[in-house]
């Protein structure tokens, strides 16, 4: 079949929409009509070049859509099923998987290495020329193939915008908080960042009753955003000392906890700072391939913190995406807000201007 995609031809060049001939799943995979698919910073990172992928290839992992077709061996899925793309598909029965940490499963690092599926080809074509599939999901495209094993049913009744948006950032920001941090109620959170996953640490630090949660960042539309998702007080470090303030409302000690929600060595080394003795670290927004950042032992044995790191929030994801959308149908957790702009296919590239202007917490493409 034929399909139109976003596609990431050059790094550092916007994407480019190009008609593509889509393959027909093969054995173990599904063939996807995406719906929705949100627009994440980690696209941006493959874009400017700060992560590596083989090109030309389809970014996108954000996403929900309905399965269109199903190839040999698929047994879990059916075409008409409501579906979200998880962008680390795991195998069910390793270790990891086992240990209710299906992120760190292997099974799909092949595909991520190569931007090809496990036979070695890829689905997606123009001209002869292949095109590369992306961390195995591939959803800025009007139909996708993944493997089964990255997929996850999605109840009838959830909006498919709102459930794409589970797919990456509510997942990662919330459950950096639910299930990396394991924060409890009257800690203290500091979240440097709230773009559209920091937004969601701070509801995540909202939802369990957290305080004060602090919110830092450098444009005002994303503080105002956080207070309405939960932060109780708001930095623009621009205008004020993070960790000066962070010390002057925790009792001159620190955060309990402090997430980093950028990116970036700079203020990963902030949150260190402005975390308590004792308290913990924790590392989200992904930083550049090579960036370092010096670590003082001996501050660290003085202390006793803890840095710790969290990938798609540490979440449990086929016992977790469904709590978070259960936890949105019962009001608890806010989806509709985080969307602050729907754009069509040709549009994208202004979701990612709008990003990096800082006027969204997140546009979503809409198919
Ligand atoms: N201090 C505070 N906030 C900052 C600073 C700074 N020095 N620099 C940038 N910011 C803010 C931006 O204003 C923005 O609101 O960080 C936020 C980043 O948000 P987005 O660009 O929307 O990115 P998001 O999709 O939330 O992803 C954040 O997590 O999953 C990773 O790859 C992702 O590394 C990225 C990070
Ligand atoms: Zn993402
Ligand atoms: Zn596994």
């Amino acid at each position: 079949m034929r399909a139109r995609a976003a596609v990431l031809a050059e790094v550092k060049k916007p994407l480019e929409i190009w008609e593509l001939e889509v393959d027909a799943p093969k054995e173990g995979e599904v063939l996807v009509r995406v719906v929705a698919a949100g627009v994440c910073h980690s696209d941006l990172h493959y874009i400017q070049g700060d992560l590596e992928t083989p090109l030309p290839a389809i970014p996108g992992h954000e996403g929900a859509g309905v399965v269109e077709a199903v190839g040999p061996g698929v047994t879990r899925f059916r075409p008409g099923d409501p579906v979200v793309f998880v962008f680390r598909a795991f195998c069910g029965h390793c270790f990891y998987c086992l240990n209710g940490r299906p992120a760190l499963c292997d099974f799909s690092n092949p595909i991520r290495r190569t931007g090809r599926m496990f036979d070695g080809t890829t689905r997606f074509h123009r001209n002869g020329t292949d095109v590369h599939h992306v961390l195995g999901v591939s959803c800025f495209a009007e139909y996708t193939v993944v493997p089964e094993q990255g997929l996850l049913s999605l109840p009838p009744d959830i909006p498919l915008d709102r459930a794409a948006l589970v797919g990456c950032g509510v997942t990662t920001g919330v459950g950096a908080v639910l299930f990396a941090a394991g924060v409890r109620a009257g800690e203290t959170v500091l979240v440097i960042g709230c773009g559209g996953v920091g937004l969601n640490v701070v509801q995540g630090a909202a939802l369990v009753g957290a305080g004060p949660v602090i919110a830092a960042d450098v444009v005002p539309q994303k503080l105002e955003w956080a207070r309405q998702l939960g932060a109780t007080h708001t930095i623009d470090p621009r205008e004020q000392d993070v960790v000066e303030v962070v010390r002057e409302l925790t009792g001159g000690r620190g955060a309990d906890y402090a997430f980093e929600v950028i990116g970036r060595a700079d203020t990963i080394q902030q949150a260190y700072a402005a975390t308590r003795k004792g308290g913990t670290t924790v590392i989200v927004g992904l930083t550049p391939m090579g960036t370092t950042v010096p670590l003082d032992p001996l501050d660290l044995l003085r202390t006793e913190k803890t840095i710790k790191a969290t990938l798609y929030g540490s979440a449990n994801l086929p016992r977790d995406i469904p709590r978070l959308l259960e936890l949105y149908r019962l009001g608890r957790l806010r989806l509709d807000e985080l969307i602050s702009r729907r754009l069509r296919l040709e549009e994208i590239n202004d979701g990612f201007e709008a990003m990096l202007a800082g006027s969204v917490a997140r546009s979503i493409v809409v198919f």
